[in-house]
């Protein structure tokens, strides 16, 4: 039922390979130039076959549900998040969506500007808006602390912020715009234990309960409370339904999670 489906991958298959082709093309032509005498230039690229970064993953998602993406390193939950985004194309498979995505990566960055303008980044301000994303994020006391409060500016001769400040304004920035699908990749980089499950709890349950959602994280806590849980190990899918199917499923399952 798409009219109740914000997010759909049908067997999806990536592979981070773009690059290769050309480079290969490239090379043949100037092997070709040079009229290799051997003309077995071939058997070097056999070794340069890309596996794919994703593999054929499928999943779906309804307006308004929470979607967590766990997996060790390098397993491929990133490289999920682009290819939603369509910055990486998927070599098989579909992916449907409606368009409007905000996206907040794994790494935030700031522009030169004030805190505000960092968040609003190019939107008009909307008072209450702004301070509920700004409460959600728990960004009010480190507001109040500063003397220009979010007028501070940021980079040449500014505040210098935390890695967590960063982490959260990043966060505050994809929330504050208006999305049918929201892309939080690892929003709680930097965040003590104690702050993750406030921002967890307020922002991500509470204040974006409406909103369709897909998080990077691998806290168990996340993974209870999300409606639905991809596990992803190697590019492959390892689990994907509720919390309590992966449980019943995948009772080994944390042991993935630890890397
Ligand atoms: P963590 O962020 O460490 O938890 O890993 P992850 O599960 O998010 O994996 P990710 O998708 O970042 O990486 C999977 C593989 O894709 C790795 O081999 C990366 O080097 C590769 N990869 C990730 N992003 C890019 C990219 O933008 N370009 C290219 N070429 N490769 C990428």
């Amino acid at each position: 039922n798409l009219t109740n489906t914000e997010l759909e991958l049908v067997n999806v298959t990536a592979s981070w390979d773009e690059g290769i082709g050309e480079l290969f093309e490239k090379i043949k032509q100037e092997n070709k130039a040079d009229d290799p005498p051997n003309g077995d230039t071939g058997l070097f690229f056999t070794n340069l076959y890309v596996t794919p970064v994703l593999k054929n993953i499928g999943l779906y998602l309804e307006k308004g549900k929470m979607l967590a993406v766990a997996g060790s390193t390098g397993s491929g939950k990133s490289s999920l998040l682009m290819m939603i985004l369509g910055e990486l194309v998927p070599s098989e498979g579909k992916i449907r969506h409606s368009g409007r995505i905000s996206f907040s990566p794994q790494t935030s960055w700031i522009m030169p500007g004030t805190i505000r303008d960092n968040i609003l980044f190019g939107l008009a301000y909307d008072e209450y808006r702004y301070t509920s994303v700004i409460r959600a994020c728990q960004l009010e006391e480190d507001l109040a602390l500063l003397p220009e409060k979010d007028k501070a500016p940021l980079k040449e001769g500014g505040v210098t912020l935390s890695g967590g400040q960063r982490a959260r304004i990043g966060l505050a920035r994809a929330v504050y715009k208006d999305a049918d699908l929201y892309l939080l990749d690892s929003p709680f980089t930097h965040l003590d234990i104690v702050t993750e499950k406030e921002i967890f709890e307020r922002c991500l349950c509470k204040l974006m309960s409406s909103k369709t959602r897909v998080v990077v994280t691998s806290k168990l806590d996340h993974l209870k409370r999300a409606d639905k849980v991809l596990l992803l190990h190697n590019g492959m899918c390892y689990f994907y339904g509720s919390f309590s199917d992966l449980q019943a499923q995948r009772p080994d399952f944390s042991s993935l999670l630890l890397g």
